[in-house]
């Protein structure tokens, strides 16, 4: 079903990727959830189920392993949706970033869970968000390597503002399960040494965002 409220797209649970591993993935996340009286509490009792999804590797076809040339993160970065929910609160998808490629500082204004499926990256945290200024200098907060099964939790607003870089000779792919359709929503991206702040919408590649409705 569509309506006007969502531009023209479905408003029910999208599952793009549409496998019984996903949906038990989904049902699983979404009984976690739901009586969750915390997002930490919440990404702390989806560890087993995100440890799982991430040591399977039958799941994940080779399109949405597949770099993007034209993405909106720069780079060759592929941002590949494999659900969403109706609510657009929760989404599941794909980050496909070629080597030697980084995104842009950025944040995500949800909580989440964020693993490396395929390669290697290192990822650079960053004092910013609710504590930080326009204009001033980001600091690094934390660097540290994720390896193919590792994974960490978003919780914003301080663990909300990142960088990933792939180290690895192969591609990366990393593996969201964010309360937000993160693709979609407007939110930022920085520059770390002038600290300005610019609006940033990253898109999916491989589903539409509803029309700009302002930000
Ligand atoms: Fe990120």
């Amino acid at each position: 079903m569509c309506g006007p409220e969502t531009g023209g797209l479905p408003d029910t649970d999208e599952y793009v990727l549409d496998t019984p591993t996903v949906r038990s993935f989904v049902a699983a996340v979404r009984k976690i959830i739901s009586p969750a009286r915390s997002p930490e509490e919440a990404v702390e009792e989806l560890r087993p189920v995100f440890s799982e999804l991430l040591a399977n590797d039958q799941w994940l076809p080779e399109e949405y392993r597949s770099p993007v040339p034209e993405s909106g993160m720069g780079g060759g970065i592929g941002q590949w949706l494999l659900f969403r929910s109706a609510e657009r609160d929760l989404s599941l998808f794909a980050l496909v970033v070629p080597p030697g490629a980084a995104t842009p500082v950025h944040d995500h204004l949800a909580w989440g869970l964020v693993g490396l499926y395929r390669g290697e990256q290192e990822e650079s945290v960053y004092d910013a968000g609710a504590d930080a200024g326009e204009g001033q200098e980001l600091s690094v907060r934390l660097r540290r390597t994720v390896e193919q099964g590792d994974f960490y939790p978003l919780l914003p607003p301080r663990d909300d503002v990142h960088r990933v870089r792939t180290t690895s000779s192969e591609t990366s792919v990393s593996i969201h399960l964010l309360a937000n359709d993160t693709g979609c929503i407007w939110r930022h991206s920085y520059d770390p040494e002038t600290g300005t702040i610019s609006p940033f919408r990253s898109g999916y590649a491989n589903r539409p965002c509803a029309p700009d409705d302002g930000r």
